[in-house]
Parts: structure tokens; sequence; C-alpha cells
């Protein structure tokens, strides 16, 4: 079995198998005070959806802000912080569940779909947070977690409780095999079989995660029924709309016959941390059948007005597969999650270039959804740092995610340089598949780690005992010492965003990718008609660079630049051909 934050690597090892490829202080110019970096306002024209050029930031609000001393954040927390978040430029947050739930997997094992876990607060709490948000512009997000429910929701305890019971079948129930062993190979994602046997019954049902997340039968049309009510509750609540949870795993292939197992170079067997063998997965996710749901739920959301979105956790294999989740018609999800691009996980020129280039053609011409990092992997210290330049890597990973062609998502923290805090000792992990599966799988602890607000106590997340270990390095990385200094990553992600928002070119213009045999450097233009055009050069490598940018092909040759932003102690370069990068160095310049 394979951990979330296993997954992409898993989906990758397969695409690599089945395709038999080999994959392989910075301060922006000082035009301003770092105290002075205010939020500017998208200059989308009103007909644009306002999700097209919109920043997205994904709170785990279990880990914002606490309010009431429990320990745990709050849904009062999070509007308290809504001023941070404008001055950030965040166009919409996106919560992970908030609903009642035992919190076996933190929320993602929801007890009831139209109310708000105490713990978090009220319905009234929640309805003022949408309101607060709104007078400053930013949107809310809910999480929706489809596939599966708690094992404690009336449903399941419904279903549970007979085979006659008439919601038997809003979740997959099989007889074994045989006796004692259950029909197939079919495995959970948080480790082995993936069938729990109900003695009551004697019967098995199917979990493609926790044993405490039963799947539901998508089969069922109930099933579709309930869960479209429940979306159709919060979008008159006010949500901007839904990030789906686990969306490619709502069907299970309806032969139920076994998985393949992903085999070696040598043809052994790839155990995964769990010591099971590693499966295909082609029996579990991504069935057609999936796209009729997202385009019931995208009919459901269109007839709310102000543009709601649907945007997808969709680790697919390929490009082919991301490119179906927008649906034939564009009629399904308008933001399925291109974790194609941020999820490779290793500064790799080369790399980077093709799979931008693929999302760049592959799409039919839709914007990816750009995402790098969130709750289930580890944080970018860990999956692209070299331990020695971890935040000037950080910098060129968040101009990447700025300023190539995409809608963004960014992960809470990430813009203060939060690193991933792994337990060290079992009895410390919180997620049960760090539990499992010590110490080969350490968990999602270390991700979820609290917000790091300022340097007193408890990092300014609570008053109380936090839920979770607070990092040490709180006293260095917090949002409030970064505001104040001008090099700080709260403030390259300002000024990004800022740039973002400001250049013509970078909200709308084309991505020309440039010098395009460098594999040390990642250069590219972008170009809207009758506007300025914005070269970027980011430096993949530990060594220094040094850059020439021709802009003949594009028209533009023997242009020069203004710089817009760079590493900080670099220096202007005295033309496009002279651009001198210091290791994991980036240059943004606007073409003049
Ligand atoms: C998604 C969530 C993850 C959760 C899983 C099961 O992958 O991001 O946190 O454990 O679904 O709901």
């Amino acid at each position: 079995m394979i951990s979330a934050f296993k997954r992409t690597t898993i989906v990758t090892t397969i695409t690599l198998l089945l395709c038999g490829l080999a994959l392989q202080p910075a301060w922006s110019q000082m035009k301003k005070a770092a105290s002075k970096v205010t939020s500017v306002k998208n200059i989308a024209t009103p007909a644009e959806p306002w999700w097209q050029h919109a920043v997205f930031y994904e709170i785990y609000p279990l880990s914002y802000q606490d309010t009431n001393g429990d320990g745990s954040g709050d849904l009062k927390g999070i509007t308290s912080k809504l001023d941070y978040l404008k001055t950030l430029g965040v166009d919409a947050i996106w919560l992970t569940p908030i609903y009642p739930s035992p919190l076996v997997d933190f929320g993602y094992d929801i007890s009831d779909y139209i109310a708000i876990d105490p713990k978090y607060g009220t319905m009234a709490d929640f309805d003022k947070l949408i309101a607060e948000a709104k007078k400053r512009d930013i949107r809310v997000i809910m999480d929706l977690v489809m596939n599966h429910t708690s094992d404690k929701h009336k449903w399941f305890i419904e279903s549970s409780s007979s085979k006659k019971n008439p919601k038997r079948d809003w979740y997959v129930w099989k007889d074994g095999k045989t006796p004692g062993q259950p029909l197939n190979n079919w495995q959970s994602y948080f480790g082995h079989s993936a069938w729990q046997l109900d003695p009551k019954t004697n019967q098995y049902y199917y979990h493609k995660f926790y044993i405490q997340q039963p799947d539901l039968n998508w089969n069922n049309p109930r099933v579709k029924a309930a869960i479209f009510d429940a979306a159709r509750f919060w979008l008159k609540h006010g949500v901007a709309g839904f990030r789906l949870d686990a969306v490619n795993t709502l069907y299970e292939d309806p032969d139920f016959t076994d998985e393949g197992i992903v085999k070696d170079k040598d043809g052994k067997p790839i155990i995964n941390a769990y010591g099971d063998p590693t499966l295909d997965d082609t029996k579990t996710s991504n069935l057609p059948k999936l796209h009729e749901v997202l385009a019931g739920l995208r009919a459901v959301t269109d007839t709310f007005p102000g543009q709601r979105v649907l945007i997808g956790e969709t680790y697919m294999p390929n490009v082919a597969e991301l490119a179906k989740m927008y649906g034939p018609r564009n009629d399904e999800l308008q933001l399925p999650m291109d974790t194609q691009i941020g999820f490779i996980n290793k500064l790799d020129v080369a790399t980077f270039r093709q799979k931008i280039l693929e999302a760049e053609t592959g799409l039919n011409g839709n914007l990816p959804l750009l995402v790098f990092d969130n709750h289930d992997n580890h944080r970018l210290d860990v999956r692209y740092g070299d331990g020695t330049h971890n935040e000037d890597i950080q910098r060129v990973l968040a101009t990447l995610l700025f300023t190539t062609r995409g809608v963004a998502l960014m992960y809470y923290g990430d813009e203060i340089g939060m690193k991933t805090s792994t337990p060290t000792r079992k009895e410390d992990v919180k997620d049960p598949i760090g539990v499992s599966g010590w110490p080969k799988e350490k968990g999602r602890d270390g991700e979820r780690t609290p917000m790091q607000w300022d340097d007193s106590a408890n990092a300014g997340f609570t008053t109380g005992t936090p839920w979770i270990r607070i990092p040490a390095d709180y006293k260095t990385i917090n949002a409030k010492a970064e505001v104040a200094n001008f090099n700080s990553m709260l403030n390259w992600y300002k000024e990004l965003i800022t740039l973002r928002r400001t250049q013509p070119s970078l909200r709308d213009g084309n991505y020309v990718a440039l010098n395009t045999t460098d594999n040390n450097v990642l250069s590219w233009l972008r170009q809207a008609p009758g506007k300025p055009a914005v070269v970027v050069a980011c430096n993949f490598t530990a060594a220094p660079q040094n850059v020439s940018i021709d802009l003949t092909g594009v028209g533009l040759g023997g242009k020069s630049a203004k710089t817009l932003m760079k590493t900080p102690g670099s220096s202007d370069p005295a033309s496009l051909t002279t651009i001198q990068l210091p290791a994991f160095g980036v240059y943004v310049g606007e073409v003049q």
C-alpha cells in the first residue's frame, strides 16, 4: 500500500514503467520598502471567470490559528487572518474538511456533510468567515469528499446494520472469495487489503483509504443525489466552489478482478512502505464513469451565480488523462490539479521544460492548475531542497508557480518558507499511517505543523497546548519577522504575486520556452499582444551560470530588459545576453 504522499512517486513509477521512459535571499528590485508591499487588485475584466488568474491558498484549519486555546485551529482564527491573506495577494482559500468527523483522517472521514465540526466553531462562524472574506474579495472553497464517508456516518451505520437495510447498497459490499479471504487483491492506499470484514453480516466492505473510511457506491443514484444535495447546501452558504477529494477513486471496475503487480526492471514486484506489492491501480482509479459524475456536479454548480469553480485532486499518470478531467466540452472540472509539474520532486531542467510544454500543448488550451505543495506531501525543502540552498531553491519554485502560464495553488506556510518537521519518535505521530508504517512511513504530520505567526510561545498559533508539535525554527521562520525583512521569503511571494497581477504579459501572455538546449537554466518568455514581454530565467544548479537570451525568434531581437525581480545579492545584468545567475538564482525582467 502507498501513503498519500508517496502516491505521486508511485504514479510516476507506473507511468515510467508503462511508457518505458527514463525520467530523469533574494530580493527584488529596491523600488519599494518591504513594509510597503501591499496587495494589488487583479486587473481582470469582469467577463473573465475570476478563477482564471487567481491565487488559491490551501489552509489546513487544524493548524492555522487557534482562538479558544484548545490547541487546534478554528474558523474564527482563519477569519482573524484574512487581512494577512489579503496583503499576500490571495484570491481564494481552500479549507481542508471542517465537517463533523472522528478525525481518524483529520477530517477526510466525514460523519455529517452539512454541518461544521464544533472543534472549528459554528455555522455562524462559517457564515461570518464567508462574509468577512467577501469584504476583502477573497472566496472560500470547501473540500468535498465524495469517495467515502466516515464509518461513523449514519449512512454507514445503517448500511452495516443488515444486508437488508435500504442503505446497504450505499457502500461497496461483497462476499469473500472463500471464507476469510477477500474477493480480490485490491489494496488501500494506506496499507494492506482494501476489504474489511464486517462480522455482523459476514461481508466485506471496500475502503480505498483507512478502514474507517468506507467507499460510497457511486453506482447507486441515491448516493449521487445525497452528495449533490450536500454540495447545494454549501453553495447556498456562499462557497465559491469545491476541491474534490480523491476524485479519481469514485468507481471500481465492475469485474472486481485482481489488479496487476508493478514490477521493477528485473521483473521483481516493487514492495511499498507497508511491505505489500505495489499494484497498478487500474481497477480502482480513474474509471471512465467518473466523468458522468463530474459533469453532473458541474451542472449543479453552474446553476449558481458567481462562477463557482470545481478543483480536482487529480494525480493523473499523464497529460492526456489530465486533459480528460476538463471534460469533452469543458463541462467537467475547471481546474484539475496538474501534479505532473509540481511533483516532479527534482530540479531537472529538461523534465520541467517537457512537463510545462505538455501542459501548454496537451490541455486543449485550458489553463493548468499549478501546485507544488499540499498537506499530503513533504514540504518543498524535503522534495526539492539540497540542504544548502533550500531557500533559493524555494524562490525558484515560487517563480515557476507564479510566472509560468497557469492558475496558482499554494500551501499555507510556504510563503514564509516553513519546513517539513517529521516526528522523530513514533509516540509523537498523529497520522495513523505514520504509526502503522513506522519507521519506513512516518506519515504526514511533518507538513501539517501549525502556521508560524511570530516568535512568541507556540509561534503565536495557540495559547493552549498545540495538537501537534511546533517546529523549533519558528523563532526565526515566522510571518511577523518576515514582514519586516525586505529579503524574506514572504516578500518574495508577495512581489511575485503583485507582478503577476500587474504585468499583463505575466497574467495573460503566451508562454515561450527559451534556450531550449540549456540543461542548467530554465528560461522562458511571457508575451501578451501589445504589452511589454517578460523574460524569466531560473538557475536549477548549485553553480553560478551565465545566460544569454536572444529574442530574435520572437520578434524582439536586440531589446534590453528592466529588472523586475532577482535573487538577493545578484547584480542587474548589463543586457539580456549577460545575465549572471548565482546558485539557484532567479532573474525576471521586462523587455524594453
Ligand atoms: C486525499 C486527501 C488526504 C486524505 C485522502 C483520503 O488524498 O488529500 O489527506 O487522506 O484523500 O480522504
